[in-house]
């Protein structure tokens, strides 16, 4: 990959790093990459040189995330290495469809960009530097699937989870390179873990409000996501009076408004982002809709409330239009509090980057989900946020200030020495 014009470890290199990735994508006119393609394979190939000029060594695992690794000394050394313990910095490469460029990517540069300015720093652990192949779910539905196998979580029954073009997720492995059966191989052990720690775009105005370039993140939301089915029938549109009609599109039209109206009493959010209609024609009245529901709660309690509210109201919709409603759950991640002693070493770097009072660092939560939530399982979690322009993501106007990701360098640098200095 070419580098020019840009030093490796500076901010400008960030940059034009997650300017780079977006040639790899599925579509010309937007960045789409998603778990197990093509542009995966390729963005892999671009960030492992990039962590060879780090001075890490590297290896893509066994469910297709991209590792780099150096020794506590610092010389290379394989990722999972075991017999001393890494603290691992990362963050995501896919994305939505029609993404902006940070999303992820601007984590997995900036612990690039870390893991070089400390080269030749001796600490007290390995440091290792992540890319992981799929957060967003974009692909198969279920999200996290890249940091679910690194921290021992996948489950068989997500091998015949299909695809838009009914590819599952076995076929998928298999066309990648990958082998089912050894899924398993990508696990981590918590005894060969120190920590993750990961920096990320804020995805919300909370920062941008506050006048601040960075944030410490307390918690991260618990989210559940379904595929709900209504069924009806189709029919001519002509010959059927209302009389007569079993219309799936108009109950779960219904329904969508029902959600939105359910989840504005609570503090959760509801999103139904996709609506398929079959067999979507013009002069067809509408016999199938699927639709998709992303639930997010500060609690999980409050977010599996606020399921019970909605479920129930599918059932009502359904019952009164004579129309069908079945529920599948296609992911799950509970609510995911950072561990005080990762919190407090990101507090320490953004006092040292920023030189606000630690007193007057910003924790916010997330609402948005990140890999912490699959690696807290494994290891305690932090993460950095950085402002973003407008709190504007999974859109292309993702804007981030260089001068932001200048001092997240700094604050993401000085965390991780607070926690060598904790271990030391
Ligand atoms: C990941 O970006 C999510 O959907 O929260
Ligand atoms: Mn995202
Ligand atoms: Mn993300």
């Amino acid at each position: 990959m070419t580098t020019i014009g840009t030093t490796i470890g500076t901010a400008e290199w960030v940059m034009a790093r997650c300017d780079d990735l977006t040639r790899h994508s599925a579509r010309p006119d937007a960045l789409e990459r998603v778990y197990l393609s093509p542009e995966h394979a390729q963005a892999n190939t671009a960030v492992r040189a990039w962590m060879l000029d780090a001075g890490l060594d590297t290896e893509t695992d066994a469910a297709g995330n991209i590792w780099g690794r150096r020794a506590a000394d610092g010389t290379p050394q394989r990722p999972g290495t075991p017999g001393e313990p890494a603290l691992v910095l990362g963050s995501h490469l896919d994305t939505v469809p029609d993404a902006g460029r940070y999303d992820g990517m601007l984590g997995v540069m900036l612990a690039i960009a870390v893991a070089h300015r400390l080269r030749d720093v001796p600490l007290p652990f390995a440091l290792e530097v992540v890319g992981f192949s799929d957060e967003e779910g974009t692909r198969f539905g279920k999200a996290l699937l890249g940091s679910c196998a690194a921290s021992g979580q996948w489950d068989p029954g997500w091998w015949e989870q299909t695809d838009a073009e009914g590819v599952t997720l076995r076929e998928a492995f298999a066309r990648f390179g990958l082998a089912p059966e050894r899924v398993s191989d990508a696990a981590r052990r918590p005894e060969d873990l120190v920590g993750y720690l990961e920096a990320h775009i804020e995805q919300g105005p909370v920062l941008e409000s506050a006048d601040l370039p960075l944030g410490y993140v307390t918690t991260i939301a618990g989210a559940r996501r379904f595929v709900l089915t209504v069924t009806g029938e189709a029919r001519h549109a002509g010959g059927t009076p209302f009389s007569r009609r079993r219309d799936a599109l108009v109950a779960a039209a219904h329904l969508v408004t029902r959600i939105e109206e359910l989840a504005r009493a609570t503090d959760c959010l509801a999103t139904v982002g996709d609506l398929r209609v079959e067999p979507g024609a013009v002069n067809v009245i509408p016999g199938r809709a699927e639709l998709t529901l992303d639930l997010r709660g500060r609690t999980d309690t409050g977010r599996d409330a606020l399921w019970e509210q909605i479920a129930a109201a599918g059932h009502d919709i359904a019952r009164e239009r004579g129309v069908t409603f079945e529920v599948a759950e296609t992911h799950r991640a509970p609510s995911t509090a950072c561990a005080g002693r990762m919190r407090a070493a990101v507090v320490t770097g953004i006092e040292k980057a920023t030189r606000v009072p630690s007193g007057a660092v910003l924790g916010l939560w997330s609402p948005a989900g990140h890999d912490g939530m699959a690696m807290d399982a494994v290891t305690d979690v932090g993460m950095l946020f950085v402002r973003c322009r407008d709190g504007i993501s999974h859109h292309p106007d993702e804007h981030v200030d260089p001068e932001d990701v200048a001092v997240a360098l700094d604050a993401f640098t000085a965390a991780v020495l607070a926690l060598a200095e904790e271990a030391r």
